[in-house]
């Protein structure tokens, strides 16, 4: 907010003084006690206008002398303007932003926006990939609804692979007479005929097997493409085994607090899959190529092998890169989106790479329409190999979930907090502070890197973590109930009387810049850092106050709005990143 109104200023002085450019934009500056922000426009105006630098900035300073927006103004080193704002400058930009609709993140357009992340595997264990997948993507979607757009997170199931061949055809050794595996049945049952426990071991049992026995694995194959091509048994089979799945992965996804605005799947998109085949062919962009349906996608500046994409093999079932070639079909046909972003490990760029090429070649999408791949890097152990629960298998979500609120559970009885608490209000927060330590340890780190998941570092309380940013809010909540702040509102806010709640009014107005540069870099980290910083700086204000003693009334209702404009957006902040903070802790 403010950095916007003082690019203005500084524009305008810089074109009154006859230096016509792109001069206006400031930064914060780099050492706080020579100003809160710095233009450095005098350099690049100096090289244009064959000027020495300083000479320029002394013009420009003239020029904003008794500007009642700033208390100070600085010319430093070779050029710099240095300022730092009045405390009433501040105050009331702070007031603007808690006074404007969704605290002045909201993007000038509104664009509809298709998130694809998640991307689970029906009946198939999940993995960190597809961990780190929901929580960057939930966060992702968060951010760019709140901005104002319309967001469509999809979940993308992987429902229609070779892993519902396996299923079925371990199924059909196991149980025969069923009539799904009869190919004249016309009805089938309407329950389900296994549970999600059948499932969780059928999977590994047919992987196993289709690994050691070729005539296995070839039968398996058949499956998949008999489901795809339609077989009634097989397709009401798998109705029941999705449904299943599904039902297990929302109850863990809710947990989460990832919630998808849509469940399809892979499947969704076959219905288009053969029609797209023909057109492609028609227009001359599909070729065979041993036995297999290609596009090529290559390009003369390549300056690395990006292989052809593969429609259809000779045995006829659906591949990956087709499947996700219709999934943009139906999505164009069905949202017209502008943007659609993948949130999916970096190590499938390779297969994006391919099949965005793919479809702007077909013309499938619009040249203007955004596809974007999100790679994520790799959640590691300690031991820097990619992260394996206890027993050494692949993650289950529930037991993630398990282990990250009996921690932080501990950890709240260790440390002392919530001790006025039920067993259940404190199961609850430690529920709160674990998913909180999950995310946050997650979000943190930019997406591409790989890191290390240390949960006993992600749990603590001080530092750059979850429950930091949790506790903090939750104390925040605590003073203003206290002082029973019920109709305390920003208006109460008054200029800052100390440089802590000074640092405190100048982080929090900086919100909507976070919020956009979270979005335009597709980076949840911005949020962790900003969310961080205000949390630091609400820390120290706190430390220096005694807000509830305070006797002066006036005082008093200032520094209580503060705390609100605070929890106002430290909670945003926690939302965006898809952390709930208990009442109480
Ligand atoms: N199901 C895939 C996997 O487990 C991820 C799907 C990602 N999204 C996509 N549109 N391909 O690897």
């Amino acid at each position: 907010m403010l950095r916007k109104k003082i690019n203005q200023i500084i524009g305008a002085a810089f074109s009154e003084c006859g230096y016509e450019g792109n001069f206006s934009e400031v930064i914060n500056c780099k050492l706080p006690e020579l100003g809160d922000f710095s233009s450095v426009g005098a350099l690049p105006a100096a090289k244009q206008f064959k000027k020495p630098p300083r000479e320029i900035a002394q013009e420009i300073v003239n020029k904003l002398e008794g500007n009642p927006l700033f208390e100070n103004i600085r010319i430093d080193g070779p050029g710099y303007i240095n300022m730092k704002v009045t405390g009433t400058f501040l105050a009331d930009s702070l007031k603007e932003m808690l006074d404007s609709a969704n605290l002045a993140c909201t993007d000038g357009k509104k664009e509809m926006i298709i998130v694809d992340y998640g991307g689970a595997n029906v009946a198939k264990p999940l993995h960190v990939g597809h961990l780190r997948a929901a929580i960057i993507g939930e966060c992702l979607r968060r951010v760019a609804k709140f901005r104002g757009h319309d967001v469509v997170g999809d979940v993308h199931l992987g429902d229609w692979g070779l892993q519902m061949g396996m299923i079925i055809h371990e199924l059909s050794l196991r149980h025969p007479e069923w009539a799904y595996f009869d190919e004249s049945a016309d009805t089938f049952p309407a329950e389900a005929p296994v549970n999600i426990e059948d499932l969780e071991t059928l999977y590994p049992t047919a992987s196993k097997k289709s690994k050691e026995d070729e005539d296995y694995l070839n039968a398996c194959r058949k499956a998949t493409t008999e489901l795809h091509a339609g077989r009634k048994g097989y397709r009401a089979l798998w109705r029941h085994v999705v449904n299943v799945s599904v039902a297990d992965l929302k109850s863990d996804y809710s947990r989460l607090l990832v919630n998808f605005d849509l469940w399809l799947g892979e499947s969704d998109a076959h219905q288009y899959l053969d029609m797209l085949i023909d057109r492609f062919i028609k227009e001359g962009y599909a070729k065979e190529s041993d036995g297999a349906l290609i596009v090529e996608v290559a390009e003369e500046t390549d300056n690395h092998n990006v292989p052809p994409v593969i429609l259809r093999k000779s045995d006829g079932a659906a591949l990956y890169h087709a499947t996700d070639i219709a999934t943009i079909y139906e999505r164009v046909k069905d949202y017209d989106p502008s943007i659609i972003l993948y949130v999916v490990d970096k190590r499938q760029s390779l297969h994006f790479e391919q099949v965005f090429r793919c479809v702007r070649k077909t013309k499938l999408v619009r040249d203007d329409v955004v596809l974007r791949h999100i790679p994520f890097g790799t959640m590691n152990g300690t031991d820097g190999k990619p992260f394996k629960t206890r027993e050494g298998g692949t993650l289950k979500l529930k037991e993630l979930i398990t282990t990250v609120t009996e921690k932080a559970f501990s950890k709240l009885v260790d440390g002392g907090y919530g001790a006025s608490l039920s067993d259940d209000e404190k199961r609850y927060v430690a529920e709160c502070v674990g998913i909180a330590a999950l995310k946050f340890g997650d979000l943190s780190n930019t997406c591409a890197r790989d890191y290390i998941f240390e949960l006993d570092r992600f749990l603590e309380f001080e530092g750059k973590t979850g429950p930091y940013l949790l506790y903090s809010a939750v104390r925040a909540k605590s003073i203003l109930a206290k002082a029973g702040a019920d109709d305390i509102t920003a208006t109460d806010l008054k200029e800052p009387a100390s440089t802590e709640e000074f640092n405190l009014m100048l982080a929090l107005q900086a919100f909507p810049e976070a919020c956009e540069m979270s979005f335009r870099n597709r980076e949840p980290m911005v949020l962790c850092e900003y969310g961080y910083n205000i949390a630091a700086s609400f820390s120290s204000m706190y430390a220096k106050t005694n807000i509830i003693r305070e006797t002066d009334t006036e005082r008093k209702k200032a520094m209580l709005a503060l705390v609100k404009a605070y929890l106002r957006v430290i909670e945003a902040v926690l939302d965006l990143l898809g952390i709930k903070a208990p009442e109480r802790m």
